[in-house]
């Protein structure tokens, strides 16, 4: 079992008996567990015997959930149950349950403690960490939300097990994207192949280092966090374009990021701080996992108004984190359209091997 202090972060088989003691030791009155329909049914029942007397709350799942309509029906459920400011609330679900759970525990009542129990892959190697949680508003990617830390985050991933494949792959685009900005050593291991299953409780622990370092030095984002939003400002343009103008054929949140990582390391290619090889090999990799997702050239104007709208901009100068060759990065770097057209045009004649 890993553990990490700096949130109190608990992985490996008994992290599940460490969970149960810290619940018991935090002698809170009131134990809240948030779910979806799916992690009620496969995850639940094998928390269930860490856990004394509870309530659970359900959302239903999906990112278009993820708003604050979600948020009030919980925060009346627990209004009108009387919890109280010693209560806790567990999130146990993907990226969506952490960020809804953890922005509705931080607003209750001002604030009440949260634990994250990630169940998908992206949640255990990313959403789950750094203390931000938000919802998003007119399918805009996380516009409303706070910085607040969990109390503790529990990793098992033996949960993993009844994820499908398609949402288990969709996590490595932030293990790729943790890669790409703080070890090139771990790029090239990654590049030059891993077991998908057999490595996996290596390939979060070694993501979580990166991520737990970069969110250490600079909690509020004001300068390195922003490494961590590399291929985020084309990727949540796309997930938003995909939730607003085809409800009816979404993308995962970690399929988005993945073209967004292409499409930013070709504008990082663009201004000669990657050079050809490195951009190639990063399709490579990217394609291997990923499908290509298709839009057309009569999209772009659609995702470019949505990247204009993303939460990193600045005086309405889009502001993106490129990299600076592999394991390296660069912050606030102004973008122009003509080069976000570009780069979407790239990704759009790349090719599957
Ligand atoms: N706060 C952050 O720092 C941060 C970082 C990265 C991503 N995110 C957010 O995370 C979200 C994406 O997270 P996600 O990819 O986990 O999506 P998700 O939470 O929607 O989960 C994906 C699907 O898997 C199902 N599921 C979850 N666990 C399961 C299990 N063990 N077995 C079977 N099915 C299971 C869920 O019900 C859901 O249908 C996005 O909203 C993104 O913005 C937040």
């Amino acid at each position: 079992m890993k553990i990490y202090s700096n949130p109190l972060i608990f992985q490996g088989t008994s992290s599940l008996e460490q969970f149960k003691q810290f619940i018991v030791k935090g002698n809170y009155s009131s134990v809240i567990v948030l779910v979806d329909e799916t992690t009620e049914k496969y995850c639940l029942p094998i928390l269930k015997e860490y856990l004394g007397a509870h309530i659970v709350y359900s959302i239903a799942s999906g990112e278009e959930n993820k708003t604050i309509s979600s948020c009030i029906d919980v925060w009346e459920k627990l209004s009108d149950a009387n919890i109280d400011r010693k209560a806790v609330i567990v999130n146990l679900g993907g990226g969506v349950i952490c960020d809804i759970g953890g922005f509705i525990a931080s607003t209750y009542k001002r604030g009440i403690d949260f634990i994250n129990i990630p169940t998908t892959l992206l949640a255990m190697c990313d959403a789950c960490l750094g203390g931000k949680s938000a919802v998003n508003l007119q399918g805009l990617k996380n516009q409303v939300g706070v910085f607040n830390n969990p109390k503790s985050i529990i990793i098992y991933t033996n949960f993993l097990d009844t994820l499908p494949e398609k949402q288990f792959i969709s996590g490595f685009s932030e293990i790729i994207k943790h890669a790409l900005i703080g070890n090139v050593r771990f790029f090239n291991e990654l590049y030059n192949g891993f077991d998908l299953r057999s490595d996996i409780e290596n390939l979060i622990a070694r993501s979580i280092k990166i991520k737990t370092r970069i969110v250490n030095l600079d909690a509020n984002e004001k300068g390195v966090r922003k490494s961590l939003n590399f291929g985020h400002s084309i990727g949540h343009a796309l997930e938003s374009f995909f939730l607003m103008d085809h409800p009816q054929s979404p993308i995962y949140h970690g399929e988005a990021i993945a073209a967004g990582i292409i499409a930013e390391s070709w504008i990082s290619m663009k201004k000669k701080y990657l050079n050809a090889d490195e951009l190639d090999k990063i399709g490579i990799l990217i394609l291997r996992l990923f499908p290509m997702i298709k839009i057309k050239k009569s999209d772009f104007a659609k995702i470019i108004e949505n990247v204009n709208k993303d939460k990193k901009n600045e005086h309405n100068i889009n502001l993106f984190t490129l990299l600076n060759g592999i394991g390296r990065f660069r912050i606030n770097e102004t973008v122009r359209k003509e080069e976000i057209i570009q780069s979407l045009e790239y990704y759009i004649l790349l090719k599957k091997e």
